[in-house]
């Protein structure tokens, strides 16, 4: 061996056919382990499979396992504590532990990597953190479901505005307009639960691309993972993240969702709607406008939007036309996926923090709703049952609307012979209706919005959560 090829030779764990060092940019540029170091519980958990599975095939003896197993946790120890030293001359966190066990215990550690690759070992990190992900962020949902079909218990009978094009439509009840919110995130929470799993199955043991020659036991790793099975073709397992792509759309769905409860809670703290307050410790103020109280959590929580729908485009861009099997650019997954999964958790923990603090100022929907004509249809559908039919009732209620308007006065405050100008069919009883409640109360089915109706709906949400 020529002594330059031994100086210059990779200390590498796979420099064997190296006969130069890495050049530093290349080191820095290709290295890993800077990110996804944060994966090492699932990489460690992921190997003391592995050599469990070698254990019991008799590719390692007993006491090669042990050692193994013993030498990671003693590694897991120092991570958790922070006395592990990453070298980014290692990579990734895959050759950083690797090395750390070879170190530890000798020359058994190197028998770890038997029938395996970094390929599978790396779609069974982030397979596995991906499910422990989706597992938090199910529990914060569940929790912020739980905190909106309360307000909707309290407040089943609180009447607001509701509204269509953001123009006062017809009265609903406040209860109401949480339980909308909650059904959206029910949806949400289906969607990371049939995400999950697509997630659970265990790429372990498709080695590099092909599988190995080696009579491991994919059966066995995957129940040691809590797996639901192994996954089916070699190639695809080690290539495809389309998993972390459905978690991401999945997770953008959630914050349009989240940025829309924003933009209603960043209206409704305004001066011009005055619906609620938010609570203080949830608001900053301006460095110039003493008077301000700005409500920066939802308006942050709404352009968090943004970066997660970011993240779910890089994702599907780092796959796009990527020929089978694994290729490097998988290695772009990670900081998309990780930096996706830290924003919803945290907008789902600020969420559930800030609504239960958030005080609903009933009086003013209340005023709000009896400004808007919110109550033009209920005298439209009232004439209906007079016998009028719906269009001309519709124009009937136009004029009425117009005239008031005209008066600076709610339809409930023009007197019956006022009324009378516009159809004689209208009489006394027309101010029951003409009240928001009586509107309110009429909207008595399945899915609507009187009082007595969200309750029920309430009553169902809690019983769905108490299962989970
Ligand atoms: N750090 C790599 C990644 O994130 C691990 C797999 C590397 N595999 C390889 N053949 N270079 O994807």
């Amino acid at each position: 061996m020529s002594s330059k090829k031994q100086d210059s030779k990779s200390n590498k764990l796979w420099g064997g056919r190296f006969v130069e060092a890495t050049d530093a940019f290349v080191e820095r540029f290709t290295a890993s382990v800077d990110f996804d170091k944060r994966l090492y519980r699932y990489d460690i958990d992921g190997s003391i499979a592995h050599a469990r599975m070698l254990g019991k095939v008799g590719i390692l003896d007993t006491q090669e396992v042990a050692a193994i197993v013993e030498g990671l946790q003693a590694i897991r120890a120092d991570i958790d504590a922070g006395k592990f030293s990453w070298s980014v001359a290692l990579e990734d966190v895959h050759m950083n532990i690797e090395s750390a066990l070879i170190e530890r215990i000798g020359a058994v550690g190197k028998k770890l990597h038997t029938g395996r690759s970094r390929n599978d070992q790396v779609a069974t990190d982030i397979r596995l953190y991906v499910r422990a992900e989706i597992d938090e962020v199910c529990t914060l949902l569940t929790k912020l479901q739980r905190v909106l079909v309360d307000i909707a218990d309290r407040e089943a009978a609180t009447i607001m505005p509701g509204f269509t094009h953001l123009q006062i439509a017809q009265p609903v009840s406040f209860g109401h307009h949480m339980l909308a919110w909650h059904e959206m995130l029910e949806r949400d929470f289906d969607r990371f639960q049939d995400c999950r799993k697509r997630v659970n199955l265990s790429p372990l043991g498709a080695a590099a691309l092909a599988g190995t020659s080696y009579p491991i036991d994919r059966e066995y790793t995957a129940e040691l993972l809590g797996f639901d099975r192994p996954t089916e073709n070699s190639l695809d397992s080690v290539s495809d993240r389309d998993f972390a792509i459905e978690l991401a759309a999945t997770s953008s769905i959630l914050m349009t969702h989240l940025s829309r409860f924003s933009e209603e809670l960043v209206l409704w703290a305004s001066a011009q709607f005055g619906f609620i307050d938010l609570p203080d410790r949830f608001c900053t103020g301006s460095s110039i406008m003493p008077q301000k109280k700005n409500p920066d959590v939802p308006e942050l929580v709404r352009g968090k939007a943004g970066r997660v729908n970011g993240h779910l485009v890089a994702l599907l861009t780092v796959m796009k036309s990527q020929p089978l099997a694994y290729n490097k650019d998988n290695q772009e997954d990670k900081e998309p996926l990780f930096d996706l999964l830290d924003t919803v958790k945290d907008c789902l923990f600020a969420y559930s923090a800030m609504m239960p603090a958030i005080e609903c100022n009933r009086d003013a929907m209340y005023a709000a709703a009896r400004q808007g004509y919110a109550t033009a249809t209920d005298l439209a559908d009232y004439l209906v049952n007079k016998g009028l039919p719906f269009r001309d009732a519709h124009e009937v209620v136009g004029k009425a609307v117009a005239s008031a308007i005209e008066q600076q006065k709610d339809l409930a405050e023009l007197s019956i012979a006022e009324l009378q100008n516009f159809s004689k069919a209208i009489a006394d009883d027309v101010y029951d209706i003409l009240s928001l409640e009586g509107s309110v109360n009429s909207r008595d089915h399945l899915g609507g919005t009187a009082p007595k109706q969200v309750k029920a709906a309430v009553k169902r949400a809690q019983q769905k959560l108490s299962k989970r």
